[in-house]
Order: C-alpha cells, then sequence, then structure tokens
C-alpha cells in the first residue's frame, strides 16, 4: 500500500463526494474549493481530503504544495488524436481566402488525410499517436476520447480503431473510442452517397462490434456531410450494437441535428457553433450533454458557441479540444479554458467544472474522474505558485502546471 500526501495546498479545486451528476446553470459557477487544504492519495486512489487543520500525521511521501492549486485532471472528451500527418498547407490556403467547407469540396479537408491514413502503416499510426498522447498528457489531460474518420474505408477505419486499441492498452490514462466512419463521403460516393451509408451499417459497424473496437458511434451531421437522415439511418443501426451516439452536429448550420441525436440518446452533441432557442430548449430537456471545442471557431477563425446563454439558460456544458489536423492542431486544454472565458464569456469556475466533472460525464467516467472524492482516480494537476483560481484561464500563454499525478504516481 503506497500513499502519497499532498500538503498546504492554496486551494484545492472541485473537492467533493457528492459530484454524482452533471453541473448545471448557476451552479457551474458555485463548484467546492477548499483554502488551505491536502489530499490524502492510497495506491491509485483519492483515500481522503480536507482543511490543514486535521492533515493527517504521515504518508510515506509527502508533496509540500504551499502557493499551489490542485485539480482534477482535464478529461479531454472530443479529439481524433490518431492522423498520419498535419495539414498545414491548408492553414495558408485559408489565411489566402478560401473557407474550410471549399478547402473540403475540393477533396482536401478530411479526404486529404483520409488518403495520407490509408497509406500509413499501422505501427507509424501508434508511434505518432503515443508521441501526441503523451503531449496532451503533460498538458493535463488524464482521460481522452479519440475517433475513427480518417480511414474511410473499411479496411483503413478498422486500421484506425485497432490503433486506438493498441493505445488503450498502453495508455496511464482511460481512453474511449468513437467510430466516425461517417466523416465524409469519399470521392468515389460522391454521386452516390447512401452507398457510402449502407457499407458504414453493413461492412463497418458488423466488423467494429465483433472485434469490440469501439465505445460509441459518432458522424458529421452538416451540410454537404452527412444529412439528419443518413445520419439517423447510422445512430440506429449502431443501437443494436449497443453504440451510444455522441454526434458533430451545430458545427456551420442549425439543420435539426440536435433534435435527432436526442431522440437517439445521445450522449453528447459537440460543436454546437450555431444554436437556436429551439435546439436550447430541446437541450434543456434532455440528458445529452452540449460539448463545446472553441479552439475550432479560433482556428477557423469562426464564430464561438454560445455559451452564455447556454448557461443562464440552465445548461450544463462540457468543453474539449477537438485535437485534429484540420480545424484544431492543439490538444491543448489550458487553451480551451481561456478561449472559453475570453471569447465565450464562461467565468474561470465554470471552465473548470466543464473541463473536468462534466467532461467526465460525456465520457461516462464520472464515477472515476473528474473531482477530487473520495474513492475516485487519484488523477491531479499541481500548478505552479499562482495567485489564484482565476490566473489559471486569465494566463492564457503561461504553462502553470508544475507536475500531473496519475493514478497516484508523478507522470
Ligand atoms: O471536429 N468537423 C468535423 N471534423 C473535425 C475536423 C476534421 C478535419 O478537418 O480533419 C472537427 O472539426
Ligand atoms: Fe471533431
Amino acid at each position: 500500500m503506497a500513499t502519497l500526501l499532498i500538503k498546504n495546498i492554496k486551494t484545492l479545486v472541485l473537492a467533493s463526494d457528492e459530484a454524482n451528476s452533471l453541473i448545471c446553470g448557476a451552479e457551474m459557477n458555485q463548484i467546492p474549493c477548499i483554502n488551505d487544504a491536502y489530499v490524502l492519495v492510497e495506491d491509485d486512489k483519492i483515500k481522503d481530503w480536507g482543511k490543514m487543520e486535521e492533515v493527517p500525521q504521515a504518508a510515506e511521501e509527502t508533496i509540500d504544495a504551499t502557493g499551489r492549486l490542485v485539480l482534477p485532471t482535464w478529461c479531454d472528451s472530443h479529439t481524433h488524436l490518431v492522423f498520419a500527418a498535419s495539414r498545414e498547407s491548408e492553414f495558408e490556403d485559408r489565411i489566402r481566402g478560401l473557407s474550410y467547407q471549399e478547402i473540403a469540396a475540393k477533396g482536401g479537408g478530411i479526404l486529404n488525410s483520409a488518403k495520407r491514413l490509408q497509406n500509413t502503416s499501422f505501427d507509424n499510426l501508434l508511434a505518432q499517436a503515443k508521441i501526441r498522447l503523451d503531449e496532451v498528457i503533460r498538458m493535463g489531460t488524464g482521460a481522452i476520447e479519440i475517433k475513427s474518420g480518417y480511414g474511410l474505408t473499411v479496411e483503413a477505419e478498422l486500421k484506425m480503431l485497432r490503433v486506438i486499441k493498441a493505445l488503450k492498452a498502453s495508455s496511464p490514462i482511460p481512453i474511449k473510442a468513437s467510430f466516425l466512419g461517417a466523416h465524409a463521403f469519399p470521392m468515389e460516393y460522391k454521386s452516390n452517397p447512401d452507398a457510402y451509408v449502407d457499407l458504414i451499417i453493413n461492412e463497418m459497424l458488423p466488423q467494429i462490434a465483433e472485434e469490440n473496437l469501439a465505445d460509441y458511434v459518432d458522424a458529421f451531421c452538416e451540410k454537404g456531410f452527412f444529412s439528419v437522415e443518413q445520419t439517423a439511418r447510422i445512430l440506429k443501426a449502431a443501437a443494436k450494437f449497443g453504440l451510444q451516439p455522441k454526434i458533430h452536429t451545430n458545427q456551420f448550420n442549425c439543420m435539426g441535428g440536435i433534435q435527432m441525436a436526442v431522440e437517439h440518446g445521445a450522449i453528447s452533441v459537440d460543436h454546437l457553433e450555431v444554436l437556436n432557442e429551439e435546439e436550447i430548449a430541446c437541450l434543456l430537456d434532455s440528458n445529452t450533454i452540449p460539448t463545446l471545442l472553441p479552439s475550432a471557431p479560433f482556428f477557423l477563425n469562426d464564430h464561438y458557441p454560445p455559451a452564455r446563454k447556454m448557461i443562464d439558460a440552465g445548461l450544463g456544458v462540457a468543453l474539449a479540444t477537438d485535437f485534429n489536423p484540420g480545424s484544431t492542431p492543439s490538444g491543448r486544454m489550458a487553451l480551451v479554458l481561456s478561449l472559453a472565458c475570453i471569447k465565450m464569456r464562461m467565468l474561470p469556475k465554470e471552465a473548470i467544472c466543464a473541463a473536468t466533472l462534466n467532461a467526465a460525464f460525456a465520457l461516462e467516467l464520472a464515477e472515476q474522474l473528474g473531482s477530487i472524492s473520495r474513492g475516485k482516480l487519484a488523477n491531479l494537476i499541481i500548478t505552479k505558485p499562482v495567485p489564484s483560481l482565476a490566473y489559471l484561464p486569465y494566463a492564457f500563454g503561461s504553462d502553470w502546471i508544475e507536475q500531473v499525478i496519475l493514478s497516484g504516481v508523478r507522470y
């Protein structure tokens, strides 16, 4: 039995043994924070926490966190971390004036990534993904979701999901896999897109289920990509294999994707750069978690989701990176928090709540992660000496993480 005591913590963030439901609306700004606190870790779990006046006598190892904050690690509930190559030439195209959709229509974008991934070996993809995973863990991510969707053939989608499965086996943090075969229509299906939907349903899904390669199903429900009807067909077929949806919708257009996803019991709907009143009402009436990815509109120079309006209406939102080579070449959750505050008027505590506990719910990992609670996994961020909690999203260019603890062990 190994014990680790972190003492003299300036502020212990999100310490609660009752963190067992999504935090919504005004409560997001009331997350429990304790000054002058300790956390006791036993093996891989949080054993105890409290005020310094009740600190336990001794532990095998002690960290003095004077002047530092301790918070739960980030849960990054939406990434495309497995990919074959970066796409900075499209970055230049956009600077010159082309839009993300125009680049995609020319066969760039997702199709460009798919061509590259199809021609890249399993070993090469795995090696690249391990480097990215290591990078995001150092930036405080303690659980992550990774999507397929750069394969777009039966063989390449399976290869990508097998890479995620191999990552899961060696990863020090929990990983969830989402099958995103419906990410874009391959060129050869442009004149008959429904035939690609058939391929997803009849060929891809059964093999993925057989090899147990996915935890969720995803689709890019958007104009020029998958229609609401096509997405609904895929979600219906996936449900037969026990895969619940987490879907991309409302990135550029409101077209009924949210209502359809809610009807299919989606765990989350992600992006929501455009969102109308009817959709907010629909989400309020559901268990589906709206997940906002502000690094994507930052990178695409697009507009941001109406987070302030959503939280004021009573919704509980999650935040994630969307790490991918096309719209968000960044897995940095700290930047997501800063953008949430600066561009979406979320308060610092709301942003931390959205990136930890609420995001853990969006990955169905909240029983193990997302807060400082007795019995949860000891995945913790220890900051450098900082003046306050609000300093974290404020100091958007600073590297304020001093140490990351995973399952009770320093990373
Ligand atoms: O979430 N919008 C769809 N998929 C990704 C981008 C994929 C790409 O451009 O490679 C996203 O932004
Ligand atoms: Fe995405």
